[in-house]
């Protein structure tokens, strides 16, 4: 306004003038800045910045989400309890109540995409009738193809746990259940059959140029960046299932920002998976569960088992030097082939009848030879500096692994000194352990508690916090932005006045 002039007007103009300009000035001022906030189109800006106690109101907004971070603290801590081992011992509730809580009272809230069929069971064959883009889980369960696709066949459990949510009842102590509406999930669960679509259609199949596999990822890319869910959060808080090494080569850079369900990080550079936003799942084991083993020290004869794949690339070259420094040892079973049809049979045999099992760095630091150990209660060797092992967070693999580094495992003698320094004492400790925590790593349907299901999901909920983080920062100047935009396009006649 008249600002300029003002310091002449001063003298010759009486206060009450003055007075009654500023009164006309302040009233201009709060009424403009009233309709700046109105033209922002966001309900709760007034609340939050002119009502005293915009506080109360962001923590009553906020108070589903910051009930859930609660839990899941509570969660993280009964965990890390010291008096809480995930190691199958039964725990009073009386005693210890906050332990049996930990993922039965609050499950993760999942909401899955109902994506075309195409993206997941029409890969098993399955036909889709009417519209239904789900079987009907409760009538048949479409088969997964056996063999070695098993061992990556996470995808298929996880989704098929997230399918019975809506009929197995609420106190199936389950860690997961489905929200049909995304606003109310702590994570958007995408059920797309990575692994399997690799296995059957990563060949190019002329005349097509491109794979089946491939243009099922681009496909996948398209579906999800053009989802709202994607948008709101970046594809942060998305759940994606990787777990062949192969499985995502093409789509992976674009949906990094999402949470990948992996094997191992073999593969993938630091900036697209890591340990700190990704979770690692164990592979199917292939052997079947040794149940009721009562087959001690003693009853096993072998000192130490391998059988694997020769590979002559990457990591895989320690296999052949370690061969050479062992093949002449006693009690020593080391052959290569890969585990198939009799394979089968007689790895199962092997295994049960020796203490240990190496588990060496094949072409990728992990394979599901450690899952047969664990299975076959063997106590696993690892040699594979860059392993990454599923829910290690909560579960120490010192308990029932010997790590050995490479450099170490290479010279002469030092493997086989270790391992015989091992006494039936401590040794037996290690066999009772994998007794106790091999149920982690068994896939199943329907899904038991602690089962390897479960503990993926627990898993996966223990990101949620780090998830959340990740999300309100990013939008930390939303609102500026909202704001410039409309600013841009629908300037209020009042502020020409200005
Ligand atoms: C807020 O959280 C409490 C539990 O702390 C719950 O009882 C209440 O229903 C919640 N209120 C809203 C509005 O979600
Ligand atoms: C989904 O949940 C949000 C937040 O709880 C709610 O505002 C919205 O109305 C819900 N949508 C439907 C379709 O129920
Ligand atoms: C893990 O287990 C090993 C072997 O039993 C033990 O020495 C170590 O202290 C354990 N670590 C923790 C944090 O309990």
């Amino acid at each position: 306004m008249a600002d300029r002039n003002t310091p002449h007007l001063v003298g010759s103009i009486s206060r009450k003038f003055l007075l009654c300009l500023f009164t006309v000035t302040t009233f201009f001022f709060i009424f403009s800045w009233f309709f700046v906030f109105r033209s922002t189109g966001h309900p709760h800006f007034i609340d939050h910045s002119l009502l005293p106690n915009s506080k109360l109101f962001s923590v009553i907004e906020n108070n589903d989400s910051s009930q859930t971070l609660y839990d899941n603290d509570i969660q993280l801590s009964s965990l890390h309890n010291p008096s809480y081992k995930v190691d199958g011992r039964e725990v009073d509730p009386q005693e210890n109540p906050g332990v049996i809580c930990k993922s039965s009272k609050v499950p993760l809230k999942v909401f899955m995409y109902d994506m075309p069929p195409e993206f997941h069971f029409a890969l098993l064959d399955w036909k889709a009738q009417g519209d239904s883009v789900w079987p009907d889980i409760k009538t048949k369960i479409p088969d997964y193809p056996g063999g070695l696709n098993l061992q990556h066949s996470i995808e298929y459990w996880l989704t098929l746990d997230l399918l019975s949510s809506s009929f197995r009842g609420q106190n199936s102590g389950s860690s997961a259940v489905r929200v049909l509406n995304s606003s109310e999930a702590d994570v958007i669960f995408v059920p797309y059959f990575s692994s399997l679509s690799y296995n059957r259609h990563s060949k190019v199949k002329p005349p097509e140029k491109m794979s089946q596999n491939k243009m099922l990822q681009e496909k996948l890319v398209r579906y999800l960046t053009s989802q709202e869910e994607w948008k709101r959060s970046g594809g942060r808080d998305h759940v994606v299932m990787a777990h062949h090494p192969n499985s995502m080569l093409d789509a992976r850079v674009k949906l990094w920002p999402a949470m990948f369900i992996l094997s191992d990080f073999g593969r993938y550079p630091p900036t697209v998976a890591n340990v700190e936003k990704d979770v690692i799942a164990p592979y199917k084991h292939v052997i079947r569960t040794f149940v009721h083993d009562l087959s001690g020290f003693e009853d096993r004869p072998t000192l130490l088992y391998f059988q694997g794949a020769i590979y002559r690339k990457d990591g895989g070259v320690i296999r052949q030097e370690l061969f050479y420094l062992l093949k002449d040892e006693e009690n020593i079973h080391f052959s290569f082939g890969s585990v198939q049809g009799d394979g089968i049979r007689k790895a199962t045999q092997g295994m049960q009848s020796s203490k240990f099992c190496l588990n060496i760095a094949g072409d990728t630091p992990s394979s599901n030879r450690l899952f047969d150990a664990i299975a076959s209660h063997c106590v696993p060797v690892i040699i594979s500096d860059e392993i990454e092992l599923p829910y290690e967070d909560v579960l120490n693999y010192s308990e029932f692994c010997i790590f050995i580094r490479t450099s170490d495992a290479l010279k002469e003698k030092f493997i086989i000194k270790l391992i015989r320094s091992i006494g039936k004492e401590e040794w037996t400790r290690m066999w009772n352990k994998l007794k106790e925590i091999e149920r982690f790593f068994e896939f199943r349907y329907p899904s038991h508690e602690d089962d390897a299901v479960q503990m993926i999901w627990q898993a996966v909920a223990r990101k949620v916090p780090a998830v959340k983080l990740k999300i309100h920062k990013s939008q930390r100047f939303a609102r500026s932005e909202v704001n410039r935009e409309r600013r841009a396009s629908t300037v209020p006649w009042f502020r020409y006045l200005w």
